[in-house]
């Protein structure tokens, strides 16, 4: 299991954060990126990103909770992220935005809502690179698994395509047991809640 860990929610300073999971064999930094339109809470600016990241060496996974993704990603891909995700509910068309991010040499990923059917994605499959499965609404890290996403993981594991299939929100050792066709999971605040980020991210993978 590869994953991705999430610094919005921790006992330290966003810089720090970054720095410990940086110490980690965690695979990926998930960036949150919340709009206060798609989702209710506003986070960071880019500029807060572009400082945050500074010294970090591991592969991006930036995952925008915004509407109109285009006029962020502009920015984002300044930062020559592994992968960009956007929201199927935020956008009519996600052609566009494969196809740039793609030219751009940034893989893709559709992020779903837990009340979001999969036939939504289907057209796209063949397409994108990841399928981000959220299993909590997304907005604010450290809420509850909401176990009638498995369905959907499960049924999507059964469907032809490059993508893998990352899931968001809620994963702890507890949750990661329902999560065998999974590719990737996020984890934040059980990892960066915790005294030993590396201890909890072994137990993930
Ligand atoms: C939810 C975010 C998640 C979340 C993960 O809006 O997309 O990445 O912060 O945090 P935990 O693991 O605490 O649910
Ligand atoms: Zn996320």
């Amino acid at each position: 299991m590869l994953v991705a860990v999430s610094f919005i929610k921790s006992k330290y300073s966003e810089k720090e954060t970054i720095d410990i999971i940086n110490q980690t064999s965690s695979d990926f930094l998930h960036v949150d990126i919340m709009d206060g339109i798609f989702v209710e809470n506003k986070n960071y600016d880019f500029d807060d990103i572009e400082l945050f990241v500074k010294d970090n060496h591991l592969p991006l996974d930036v995952h925008l909770m915004c509407n109109n993704p285009f006029s962020y990603i502009e920015d984002y891909i300044k930062l020559k992220p592994y992968n960009i995700t956007f929201h199927i509910e935020a956008v009519e068309s996600p052609e566009k935005l494969i196809n740039y991010l793609h030219d751009n040499g940034i893989k893709c990923g559709l992020a779903i809502n837990p009340d979001t059917d999969i036939k939504e994605i289907i057209p796209y499959l063949d397409k994108i690179d990841t399928v981000l499965v959220m299993s909590v609404y997304p907005g604010k890290g450290g809420q509850k698994f909401i176990p009638s996403v498995v369905n959907k993981i499960n049924e999507l594991s059964k469907l032809k395509g490059n993508f893998v299939i990352e899931v968001d929100g809620g994963v702890n050792n507890e949750t990661i047991a329902l999560l065998d066709n999974a590719d990737i999971v996020v984890s934040g605040s059980y990892v960066c809640c915790s005294d030993d980020y590396e201890e909890r991210i072994k137990k993930l993978k």
